[in-house]
């Protein structure tokens, strides 16, 4: 597939563009481009050839017909807060931003239902659900500024997932412009459907390379009214990951079962400034536990038994956030680690995920193979949900070691993930940067089958070059 991605590098002609619909801004200065050049991920940056922001899915539709007679790449934008390099234009050509694509459309509240263009920033979806009592749940750390539309390309989760799902959970129904400029809506506003393939949640999850999502309808619940939040130290980051899977057989479901090693905390809190905590000499690090739920009696006897729990793996301390502020100074101190390492030192993230019995395992494997090739990683994630976000940082390592060796590291993470029964990442996607780890996941008839599925879709190749297939 992509020997056929290379021989396509043909230039938009952007006065023709301009002619195909007034609901079309187009940027091509040199700040614009360098500007939507890059994501989160890393140090990239990829310039296009132009930067367009249709204003409407008609005109959308059209760029999408020119693209594909004229063999033009396309690469789709939404809040730009991706890990994996997913939005990047890595090949040039079109990228395109969904940002006039920003209204909530409809809050149907006697169906618990919302349809909303995707350049809506996920918490401000969150916000205006919740004038109306309802709750949207998925909530990456970066929700004050990614579009929910790139969150259903990623199946993005985030900490709520343990107890509420992730993207694909609330994802109905999506309007797609496809790569012809053909379109079409997935499927039905109904919470079940066994009619056909399931084409809806093809797109989740798709990272932008099958087609450009215009309308989302997802799935609300009813706001539960009371949380608690615990704050858990421990002197051995593997048993803290070992309580995790425990609290679960104790019969409770919390709401986020957070895990952050000493330095993610540590470099919050020298990050944010403003934040006052206390943390002991040999703390190692910390589980963050939130229970909520419709009573208080039962938050408070949820919590008494994760106290037990967490005792008998030996944890310190527990500090139980007793009002509004502290718990939302404790979030921001959770919100901010990917953040505060991203400042601390250039990083590559990996987004692992195991069955979350086996999180110590993989703890251990990956401190024991960064010692192995001298590098260090700060570690934190969604415990609850066997998802550990391990960050390898630059620090002093030389340009040899950071640009080839690492791999190999990476490579021998990525092994024990499969070996315990996991994957390469659990909500940020492929993308670029873990493209060419697919095969430690999967055999050539299967990654043939993905390729089979995309050239369904997109016979041309001109959708999001350069993701997701290996090269
Ligand atoms: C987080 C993002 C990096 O968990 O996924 O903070
Ligand atoms: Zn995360």
């Amino acid at each position: 597939m992509n020997s056929t991605l290379e021989t396509l590098s043909i230039k938009p002609d952007l006065q023709e563009v301009l002619k195909l619909s007034g609901d079309i801004t187009i940027y091509s200065d040199p700040e614009a481009l360098a500007k939507y050049g890059h994501d989160e991920t890393e140090d990239f940056v990829f310039l296009p050839d132009a930067v367009i922001i249709p204003h409407t899915v008609e005109a959308l539709s059209k760029v999408m017909q020119y693209a594909n007679e004229h063999n033009i790449y396309v690469t789709v934008r939404g809040g730009g807060s991706g890990l994996a390099g997913g939005a990047l234009p890595v090949m040039a050509g079109l990228l395109i931003s969904m940002e006039k694509f920003n209204q909530i459309l409809l809050i149907d509240e006697k169906n618990l239902q919302v349809t909303v263009e995707p350049g809506v920033i996920t918490e401000v979806l969150q916000n205006k659900v919740k004038e109306f009592g309802l709750f949207y749940p998925p909530d990456p750390s970066s929700r004050g500024i990614c579009f929910i539309g790139g969150n259903v390309a990623t199946n993005a989760g985030g900490p709520k997932a343990v107890k509420y799902g992730v993207v694909k959970d609330y994802v109905l129904n999506l309007e797609v412009v496809l790569p012809n400029g053909e379109i079409i809506w997935t499927g039905a506003n109904t919470l079940k459907n066994s009619t056909g393939y399931n084409l809806t949640q093809l797109m989740v999850g798709s990272e932008g390379t099958l087609g450009i999502i215009t309308k989302i309808v997802l799935k609300l619940l009813p706001a539960p009214p009371f949380n608690l939040l615990l704050l858990v130290p421990f002197n051995s980051a593997e048993n803290a990951c070992a309580a995790v899977s425990a609290i679960f057989r104790a019969g409770v479901i919390p709401s986020a079962l957070e895990f952050m090693e000493r330095e993610a905390i540590d470099w919050a809190v020298a990050y944010l400034k403003d934040v006052q905590l206390e943390i002991g000499p040999d703390v190692q690090a910390h589980l963050l536990i939130e229970v909520d739920g419709n009573h208080m009696d039962q938050l408070f006897s949820d919590c008494e038994k994760i106290t037990e729990v967490v005792e008998g793996f030996g944890c310190g301390e527990i500090l139980f956030a007793d009002n509004d502020a502290q718990k939302t100074e404790l979030w921001r101190l959770r919100r901010n680690v990917a953040h505060a390492v991203k400042l601390n030192s250039i990083y590559k993230e990996e987004d692992t995920v195991v069955p979350r019995a086996e999180l110590p395992t993989l703890l251990r494997a990956v401190k024991e193979i960064g010692a192995k090739y001298g590098f260090r990683s700060v570690c934190y994630g969604h415990a609850g949900d066997g998802n550990l976000h391990v960050n390898i940082v630059k620090q002093e390592l030389s340009e040899e070691m950071w640009n080839n060796v690492i791999r190999d590291g990476i490579t021998e993470i990525f092994q024990v993930v499969k070996s315990l029964n996991g994957t390469l990442s659990g909500e940020h996607g492929i993308g670029y940067v873990q493209k060419n780890y697919m095969p430690i996941m999967f055999n050539q008839v299967e990654l043939n089958l993905m390729k089979g599925i995309k050239a369904v879709f997109d016979p041309k190749g001109i959708l999001n070059p350069g993701k997701i297939f290996p090269d």
